[in-house]
């Protein structure tokens, strides 16, 4: 039947509320309950001997496999090359013997995507697509396809869609991690353990709303924002600049906070906003010290952060967001959540039309 937005006023609002229903049902799929392990399909290559992967999608599926990166590199050590689909259909790179091409879409129709897939699979690469819409063109081309359960997502803006698609990437390292010999038994039940707990931790997230708001109103008033975050943080700056960007038209940027010093610290006065995802379990000690850089050159800083975090940031920010302690393993799927609803919140102060911004189309299908 018809997808109705259920009492609340937007898709968008009503998607970002399914994040917990969204990453659950996924994660239902892809973790056996009582072994707590991971059970995926087998995958058409060897993972053991894999030499490295290549990873492309465009818009914030991008940003989702950035994070995947970084797990892949470090938990699996598999070497990985990331680009946007639009660079890397033309940049014709060296792909190795029976490599990984691992495509990321929501809707599975995406052109640039669907470019590159052609294109790896006609340069011999395994294809395996992450995709919402299993029955898609890209679905249809993939040698596998590892779906994700986020069900319809209809504000363009991607929200559920997204922290899924960071789910089956968490549960993809586990596995080669498993499959290359660097995984006990027990280590995979600490993680499949921290990914289980999401669901929980993201319904508490949703309890934040009137917290965020007050962070919103003052990148309502800025012309500019600069977001921050570290490691497998940073892509999580990128998806929140992106989104700011897509559904409020402030310009925003994300930078790895390590380059703050290299140039965007020339921008910061009062009235450009700092946003910093700072969990207390990565680069915490560097991540603060480039936000004390930022305080002391007059910005204000917005945090999201722990507990524990939040101690030791609490006399250089102006307004921070206290979320659940999660692992680091787990906190770019967690943080995210927060990072969209500022978002959400800033277009409703700014009263955009959050669910068809200006320009943006869903699914976008011409190269
Ligand atoms: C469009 C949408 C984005 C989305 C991107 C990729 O630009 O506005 O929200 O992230 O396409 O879409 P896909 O369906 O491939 O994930």
């Amino acid at each position: 039947g018809q997808i109705g937005k259920d009492g609340y006023r937007h898709f968008m609002e009503k998607e970002l509320h399914e994040h917990p229903v969204a990453i659950g049902q996924t994660l239902q799929r892809i973790i056996d309950p009582v072994t707590r392990r991971v059970a995926l399909p087998d995958m058409p290559f060897d993972v053991a001997t894999l030499s490295r992967a290549t990873i492309t999608a465009c818009g914030s599926a991008f940003y989702a496999g950035m994070v995947g990166r970084y797990w892949l590199e470090e938990l699996a050590r598999l070497p990985v090359d990331i680009d946007v689909a639009s660079e890397l259909r033309y940049r014709n790179p060296p792909q190795p013997d029976k490599g990984l091409a691992l495509l990321i879409s929501q809707s599975g129709e995406t052109a640039d995507t669907l470019g590159v897939l052609r294109e790896l699979k006609g340069a011999g690469q395994s294809i395996v697509s992450i995709l919402n819409v299993e029955h898609s063109t890209m679905g249809r081309e993939s040698d596998l396809v590892l779906g994700m359960v986020a069900g319809p997502e209809i504000s363009v803006a991607s929200t559920k869609a997204f922290t899924a698609q960071l789910s089956v990437l968490a549960a993809l390292t586990i596995d080669f991690s498993r499959q290359r010999g660097l995984l006990s038994e027990q280590k995979e039940r600490e993680l499949t353990d921290n990914l289980l707990d999401l669901p929980s931790h993201a319904m508490e997230v949703l309890g934040l709303f009137d917290q965020i708001r007050t962070m919103a109103r003052v990148i309502a008033q800025a012309r500019d924002v600069l977001y921050l975050g570290r490691g497998i943080c940073m892509p999580v700056a990128q998806e929140g600049a992106l989104k700011l960007k897509e559904i409020s038209y402030i310009h925003a940027e994300a930078y790895a906070a390590g380059e703050l010093k290299h140039g965007p610290i020339s921008l910061i006065d009062p009235s450009v906003p700092v946003v910093a995802i700072a969990p207390s379990t990565i680069l915490f000690d560097k991540t603060l010290s480039n936000l004390q850089e930022a305080r002391a050159r007059g910005g204000c800083i917005l945090v999201f952060t722990d507990a524990k975090g939040a101690e030791r940031l609490k006399d250089i920010a102006e307004h921070i967001v206290i979320l659940p302690d999660v692992s680091a393993f787990a906190a770019p799927i967690l943080y995210t959540i927060p990072v969209q609803i500022l978002a959400y919140e800033v277009a409703l102060l700014k009263g955009t039309d959050v669910d068809q911004p200006r320009n943006l189309a869903k699914s976008v299908t011409v190269e």
